[in-house]
């Protein structure tokens, strides 16, 4: 723009400068407003159009801009460029979130926190949208509909309803391992930095070589672990609902970065046909004692988005997103996930999503993509529109190609994600986190949220659903089955007298 035509004063969207910003232009003093003053349509009408929708679930979220180093050489299981030199620095957009609130409910909640990366690397943009668990509820994408609908409001009373989830949970035993997480004292982290974050699912990695091997991502703060106590947690939603929001961004702006350190394990195909759990199974993690943590890097968040809305509101994650030497897995919740994410970015921000400076990748993207709502990036131009043609430079290269991947069945079918051929066993895993690695406190805890959680439990169906959550807790560990229903006032003699006279 000419130096000669910049100046301060209010203007409409289309650049008219504004005579009067507070009255609308009247017939008299006290007369009706005239159709004519444009000003006060454009800005009522771009006021009824500040929302978008949001997101249907992980809603509630902050964002920060960040770098990525790379600390150790894993060039024995990827080409990714992104980890191809010590010392590399990547961009990266980090988003956290609630899951299951809107967008203006509270950052306290028990619930799990989203740990969703954007690495702006030269091969494209590489999403990895993670939780602060390393397992989930299902394992299988056509459930997952059913389970947020049971996280989110009642039908009828509009309110979240603890009756709806634990029934849900209690008839779908896979999801104990997440549930038991939820119920500890990582339900509550203190804000988003003193949080692990983790790819969860099995992923895979392709070296020079075009080897694969899978792999599991995982995020440790480098802030320590911090959590709040169930009652904590409740005196900071009344105190401040955005306490979240308020202790990444005042960190950052003090110069007090939140840093992560990255780590992979790792996994071979052969060694996967032979682990005696199903290594794509999302509510199993793997044995650290078996495939131990390797050093990555280190990822670091410095720099606040000038504008919320800007930057945070309309960044998009995609698992789909990966790069050359990076690879998906088996993992059916994973399979379901690439094609729901880009899905909903289509609906919620549009067909062009991609060109919105924050999703945009910052190297090359050449492709035939035109038109469409909101085409901002130039629309190609007056490059060609097709492809293949005559005139640009532009093409496919083959030396980005997966290897070839030899399927285990060749029989398709409706396979029960529970019975034995999909791995029914919910309570090893559960069961080996209580016992064997939280502490006695962390153990109190969990028993003391989980029954706070359950008493929630109302109307009609009380018992049922109550005694069959139970029966998962004893099948876990008795003790904690025992004083879950002690918690509870329920007498376990009426129960079982009860279910063996019905027999
Ligand atoms: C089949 C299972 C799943 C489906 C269908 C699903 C679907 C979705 C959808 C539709 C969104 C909103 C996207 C948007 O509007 O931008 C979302 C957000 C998100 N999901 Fe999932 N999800 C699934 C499982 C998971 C799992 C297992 C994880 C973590 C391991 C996860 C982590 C996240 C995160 C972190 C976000 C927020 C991303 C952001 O900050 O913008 N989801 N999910």
């Amino acid at each position: 723009m000419a130096e000669e035509n910049k100046h301060n004063k209010l203007t409409t969207a289309s650049g008219r400068i504004y005579v009067e910003n507070e009255n609308s232009k009247t017939v008299g003093p006290r007369g009706p407003i005239l159709l004519e003053d444009y000003i006060l349509h454009e800005k009522m009408a771009h006021f009824n159009r500040e929302r978008i929708p949001e997101r249907v679930v992980h809603a509630k979220g902050s964002g920060a801009f960040g770098t990525f180093t790379v600390t150790n050489d894993i060039s024995a299981y990827t080409k990714a460029k992104v980890f191809n030199k010590i010392g590399k620095k990547t961009k990266v957009f980090l988003r956290f979130s609630t899951v299951g609130g809107e967008k203006g409910s509270p950052d306290t909640e028990r619930d799990p926190r989203g740990f969703a990366v954007k690495f702006y690397t030269e091969d494209g943009n590489w999403d990895l949208v993670g939780n602060n668990t390393p397992v989930f509820f299902i394992k299988d994408p056509k459930k997952f509909s059913d389970f947020i609908h049971t996280q989110k409001r009642d039908p009828y009373t509009n309110c979240k309803s603890p009756t709806m989830m634990w029934d849900y949970w209690s008839l779908t035993p896979e999801s104990l391992h997440q549930v038991l997480i939820l119920m500890s004292d990582r339900g509550t982290p203190v804000g988003y930095r003193h949080m692990n974050g983790y790819g969860s699912h099995t992923f895979s990695m392709i070296n020079a070589k075009n080897e694969k091997t899978y792999v599991k991502y995982h995020f440790k703060t480098a802030q320590g672990i911090k959590n709040l106590t169930d009652e904590e947690a409740a005196q900071m939603k009344a105190k401040d609902l955005d306490f979240s929001q308020r202790d990444l961004v005042e960190s950052i702006d003090k110069g007090d970065f939140p840093k992560w350190n990255m780590k992979i394990q790792v996994m071979t195909p052969e060694q996967a046909k032979k682990v005696d759990f199903n290594p794509f199974d999302l509510t199993k993690v793997w044995p650290h004692s078996e495939f131990p943590l390797i050093d990555v890097g280190v990822l670091e968040l410095n720099q606040n988005p000038d504008n919320y809305f800007q930057d945070v509101e309309q960044s998009a994650f995609a698992p789909a997103h990966l790069v050359d030497g990076l690879g998906y897995s088996p993992d059916k919740m994973l399979q379901g996930r690439l094609l729901s994410y880009p899905d909903a970015h289509r609906y919620r921000l549009g067909g062009n999503y991609e060109q919105i400076p924050v999703n945009r990748c910052p190297y090359a993207v050449n492709n035939y993509q035109r038109d469409g709502v909101m085409s901002v990036n130039g629309n190609g131009g007056r490059k060609p529109n097709y492809w293949p043609n005559s005139f640009d430079e532009v093409e496919v290269d083959k030396t980005y190609q997966e290897p070839s991947e030899q399927l285990e069945e060749n029989i398709a079918d409706w396979y029960d994600r529970n019975s034995k051929l999909g791995g029914n066993d919910h309570y090893s895993q559960p069961r080996a986190l209580f016992r064997d690695v939280m502490s006695k406190e962390e153990q109190d805890n969990t028993i003391k949220n989980t029954i706070g959680a359950m008493s929630g439990v109302s109307g009609p169906k009380r018992d049922l659903i109550i005694n069959r959550q139970l029966c998962h807790w004893f099948r876990m560990d008795e003790e904690f089955g025992a004083r879950v229903a002690k918690g509870l006032g329920v007498d376990l003699n009426a129960v079982m007298s009860a279910s063996s006279g019905s027999h």
